[in-house]
């Protein structure tokens, strides 16, 4: 459990922490980071009344895993951002083991939050089939900070029989005045799959039906998002237990969506081929939602459960942060993701780098519209990207601790767009029709091609008030 109390009263704790994360070299300059402790995906996504507010899986008082809550943060612009309190804390016999993820619904000036209650008994069990809960928990804000009681919408007894206990990671979808609840969700069969619910009233949740794919694809699928997209109905999920292909499935966990045609009051759907969203080393739980302007923005977790590397920045008491926000397209036949236009607010003077010459930088935005058939590109210390016979590779050299190589197979690239953070990297290819993201660790920074002229902009901070 962590109770407001508990985190109230551990301030001085908090606060050593928090100072110590600012002396980190490594910190980040315009990505959202915990302000001490430990982060993962992005929940409750929303604009309200003007107002960006981003939530996430949060364990302010430990720099590992540990106790489950929702951390928040709100912006009007996306350059200046507000440290709000924890929103939802570990507090009730609902959600004692964490206040795991879930999303916003806007409705009538209120904002509806779905999230799991995880429960986990003491004992002797394999808490998949037993000895734990996933409650699917809803409180309701007027002003995105404070909410009314934690009510319970569904417990494990209102999922179907075959279904384990992981059941999580509730996301609202609207059609015709209908409202479905997509649920991320494992069978005893281990076969992951989402579970759809339908509510008229947003109070009342029965059960409708499932998505599944015909055969086995993974035993867990986590964090599903579902959605139109330029004419198109896509469904993100995030699937566990997949095998490693060449050049698929790299890493332990994968994050990607189904185009999909379905006929969600007749329970009818055909699922498409499945196409990961990401290929760097760090992209998992990402989120959606339609801002006010009917934007269709995504936030991902730049990290990966049960990853066999540790983070170096533990040292300094943060671990993680959220990519930066993409805005979706849905261009022949895929998902494009395209940094929103606000980062260009980030930007310095324009440089230009012609190929041969390098610059001493790590914070930046780099771009280049002439590709050569065949190029390498060093992003910093050993760390490059290179691409011949149709396969880009990201090579981390030794600056990775233990992360060696990611690569894709694209057949032509028009162009590249590279955004560099203290410790990250986020390559975007074709206007985004194929994304890079990965933390990166290097000491010596310098970016430089020898085949590649780059136009360059050194980027401000966001600014935290
Ligand atoms: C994905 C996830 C979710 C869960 C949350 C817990 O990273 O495992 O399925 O709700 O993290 O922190």
């Amino acid at each position: 459990m962590l109770y407001k109390k508990t985190y109230e009263n551990s301030t001085e704790k908090f606060k050593k922490m928090a100072d110590k994360v600012q002396t980190d070299p490594m910190l980040l300059k315009y990505h959202i980071y915990p302000e001490a402790g430990w982060l993962n995906d992005p929940n409750g996504l929303c604009q309200f009344k003007g107002n960006f507010h981003i939530y996430f899986q949060y364990s302010p008082l430990d720099e590992n895993r540990k106790e489950i809550i929702w951390g928040h943060v709100s912006s009007p612009d996306f350059i200046h951002f507000k440290r709000d309190n924890p929103f939802l804390y570990a507090d009730s016999p609902l959600d004692k083991d964490g206040a795991y993820s879930g999303s916003a619904f806007i409705k009538d000036d209120e904002i509806n939050y779905f999230y799991t209650g995880n429960v986990k008994y003491d004992g002797d069990f394999d808490y998949i089939n037993d000895g734990r809960e996933h409650n699917t928990i809803k409180v309701k804000s007027r002003d995105a900070v404070n909410y009314d009681e934690k009510e319970l919408i569904l417990t494990n007894s209102d999922y179907p029989l075959d279904i384990t206990k992981h059941v999580r990671d509730p996301k609202i979808y609207e059609k015709n005045g209908i409202y479905y609840m997509f649920l991320g969700a494992r069978s005893k069969e281990d076969k992951g799959m989402v579970l759809v619910f339908k509510s008229a009233d947003l109070e009342n949740f029965t059960y409708h039906m499932r998505i599944e794919s015909n055969d086995k694809f993974g035993y867990m699928w986590e964090c599903p998002d579902f959605f139109e997209l330029n004419g198109k109905d896509l469904l993100i999920v995030c699937p566990q237990g997949l095998q490693k292909e060449d050049y698929k499935y790299q890493n332990i966990y994968q994050a990607g969506y189904f185009p999909i045609e379905i006929d969600l009051e007749n329970k009818e759907y055909r699922l498409g081929k499945f196409k990961e969203l990401d290929y760097g080393f760090d992209f998992y739980a990402p989120q959606t939602f339609q801002d006010e302007s009917d934007r269709r923005i995504l936030l991902g977790w730049m990290g990966m459960p049960d990853a066999e590397y540790t983070n170096p920045t533990t040292k300094y008491k943060w671990q993680h942060c959220l990519t930066i926000p993409r805005e979706l397209t849905y261009i022949n036949g895929k998902i494009c993701q395209r940094p929103i236009k606000e980062l260009k607010k980030l930007r310095q003077e324009n440089e230009y780098l012609p190929r041969g010459e390098k610059l001493e930088i790590s914070v930046f935005e780099a771009l280049c519209s002439k590709i050569a058939s065949e190029f390498k590109v060093k992003l910093r210390g050993d760390v490059t990207l290179t691409y011949n016979n149709q396969t880009l590779i990201l090579n981390m050299g030794e600056s990775s601790w233990g992360r060696k190589i990611r690569q894709v197979r694209i057949e032509e690239i028009e162009n590249i767009r590279i955004f560099s953070d203290k410790s990250s990297l986020e390559i975007f290819i074709n206007d985004g029709s194929y994304t890079l993201s990965t933390r990166v660790y290097s000491k010596n920074m310098n970016f430089s091609s020898d085949d590649l002229d780059f136009e360059v902009y050194r980027l401000n901070p966001i600014k935290f008030m």
